[in-house]
């Protein structure tokens, strides 16, 4: 539980009450296109609270790995080569890895970065049991954490709380490589008229992620640090795959400007 939630302000899973919303009143008709965020949001309040990921963190892969196929399309969109090392920011139980080792292979490492002690407790077993010796977890908050070397890429999957927190997206691109890749993927509001696909999406993501604040535009701090961003809707507009790599050092022909 984070310090600034009082004790009684856990998960409803019956409600969504601690999103602010319950049955009684209208659905989020969230979804808000770009031009009218405001109207759209979900909860008018925002209750900030602990996901699943202490003491649920054992039935995540249950619970999520039907949805292997997004992950797959997520990493899938990271241009990222042999030999290279990744990191996976917010990786959970390390349900990408296996996904990024296809693309990195043996010469390349994948470094994961998760806060949750049991979550990254799952992580550390699964790469034990797969015998990987160039994947390694690194138990802490993004905000904070430091990798070395520098990485040369960087995969956010499903990691809505991460990409709302400035500090955690500015700390991961400070450990990448200049024209390092980043591909991130995950909910978001699909257009404002689609409240069903809306509500199921809230439902869906509601025990894995403290708030749904900027559920409208779940990339708003990453791309500030981007260049060349490509946003792709999918499942109807209720995820996204975002690519985009940073900045590069000026150079012949890469248009500099002067001085
Ligand atoms: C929904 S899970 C996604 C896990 C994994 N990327 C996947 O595809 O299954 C989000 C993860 O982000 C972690 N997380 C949330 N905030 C974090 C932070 N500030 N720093 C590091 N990890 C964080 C959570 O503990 C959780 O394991």
């Amino acid at each position: 539980m984070v310090a600034s939630e009082p004790p009684d302000d856990r998960r409803d899973e019956t409600t969504l009450g601690h999103m602010g919303w319950s049955p009684g009143q209208p659905p989020p008709s969230a979804a808000p296109d770009d031009t009218s965020a405001s109207a759209a949001q979900p909860p008018a309040r925002r209750v900030v609270r602990q996901p699943a990921y202490g003491e649920r963190a054992g039935s995540y892969d249950r619970e999520t790995g039907r949805y292997q196929d997004f992950r797959r399309a997520i990493v899938g969109a990271l241009p990222v080569r042999p030999g290279q090392l990744v990191l996976d920011v917010g990786c959970g139980t390390g349900l990408c890895f296996g996904l990024l080792l296809e693309k990195v292979g043996p010469d390349g490492a994948v470094t994961g970065i998760e806060e949750s002690p049991e979550m990254a407790a799952i992580a550390r077993e699964r790469i034990e049991q797969e015998g990987w010796r160039n994947v390694t977890v690194l138990q802490s908050r993004a905000e904070d954490a430091e990798t070395a070397p520098t990485a040369d890429a960087a995969l956010f999957c499903a990691v809505h709380d991460i990409l709302q927190s400035q500090a955690a997206v500015q700390n991961v691109m400070s450990q990448l490589c200049s024209g390092a890749w980043v591909a991130a993927g995950g909910g978001k509001w699909a257009a404002s008229w689609m409240a069903a696909l809306n509500l199921a999406t809230m439902i869906l993501h509601a025990p894995y992620v403290r708030s749904f604040e900027g559920f409208d535009r779940p990339w708003r701090h990453l791309e500030q640090f981007l260049e060349d961003v490509s946003i792709r809707d999918i499942a109807f507009g209720s995820g996204y795959v975002l690519t985009g790599h940073a900045p590069r050092p000026p150079g012949p022909g890469r248009g500099a400007g002067p001085g």
